[in-house]
């Protein structure tokens, strides 16, 4: 086998002040695939994204192993992860709204981000943001790299966000709801765009959501997360044969469009949940 882009082993992460850890002993590798973090709100998803791009500095966290490649992530020193983040690992968040400067042209931004991590002259730079906005299919990028973010629609503003977070040819990308604040009609392009960038240039991707349909057709493979635990480890296509009664539950409780009109079934919880896990 390849080796990994991305190694966890027993991660396990308390916020300041709570009483109970909000992710625990988390394990799971990463090759050049689309892997998919499932779970309800508060389950700890964004919690293991945002501890692997090490922003959670004042939570007590521990793990056996966090690597990225050659890099160390519970030892690098938070110089190293400055050179690592945003360059060779980039995380793209739910709304652009809160993510992109209101003040700044959107294509400064996205130039601006280039040049953090690359030297080149501001007109490079440019150019460079120019083709990434084209290659995330956004029409007319040298009227857009003009705009500013008030400007853009919540799509067009996605777009640019995954056009900043690719610009660095980054190996790993963490994708945390990056389509939860848009329209349906705009959502599945924007994952359209996002997979296929991330397919061309074989990134690794973590592929975090709430929503289980959505992650089965964009992913190879899915951790179903339940309080802070990972409960159940599946191949994509075969989410069918998912066993633990958790996830079980969410496949149930998938709206269907067309599907009869009785009420989606309310999930029962099961304590011994909180420290089983099943692996098909
Ligand atoms: N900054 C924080 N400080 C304290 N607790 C937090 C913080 N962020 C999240 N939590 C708690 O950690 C748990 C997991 O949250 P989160 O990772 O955001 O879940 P998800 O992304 O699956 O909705 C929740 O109980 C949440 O309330
Ligand atoms: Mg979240």
């Amino acid at each position: 086998m390849q080796t990994p882009i991305l190694e966890v082993s027993n991660l396990s992460l308390r916020y300041p002040g709570a009483s109970e850890p909000a992710v625990r002993d988390v394990s799971f590798t990463l090759g050049r695939e689309r892997l998919g973090i499932v779970g309800e709100s508060g389950s700890g998803k964004s919690t293991v994204g945002r501890a692997l791009m090490r922003l959670l500095p004042q939570a007590d966290l521990s793990a056996d192993v966090m690597r990225f490649e050659d890099v160390d992530l519970l030892r690098a020193s938070e110089r190293q992860m400055l050179k690592v983040r945003g360059a060779r690992m980039s995380m793209i968040l739910q709304d652009p709204k809160f993510s992109l400067n209101p003040i700044r042209r959107c294509g400064d931004q996205v130039a601006e981000a280039y040049r953090t991590h690359v030297r080149c002259t501001k007109a490079e730079a440019r150019a460079k943001a120019i083709a990434m906005l084209d290659a995330v299919q956004i029409r007319d990028p040298e009227r857009v790299f003009e705009f500013y973010p008030h400007e853009v629609s919540g799509g067009m503003g996605q777009r640019i966000m995954i056009a900043m977070m690719l610009l660095t040819d980054p190996q790993l990308v963490i994708a945390d709801e990056p389509t939860s604040a848009l329209d349906v009609t705009v959502r599945l392009q924007v994952l359209k765009i996002l997979d296929d960038l991330v397919r061309e240039r074989g990134i690794g991707l973590v592929m975090i959501s709430h929503d289980l349909n959505l992650v089965r057709n964009f992913c190879d493979r899915v951790l179903i997360m339940y309080a802070g635990r990972v409960v159940e480890t599946l191949q994509a296509d075969a989410l069918d044969q998912a066993r633990h009664p958790y996830t079980r539950g969410l496949l149930a409780a998938q709206p269907r469009i067309g599907g009869d009109r009785t009420a989606l079934p309310v999930l029962d919880r099961d304590p011994a949940w909180l420290t089983s896990e099943t692996h098909s």
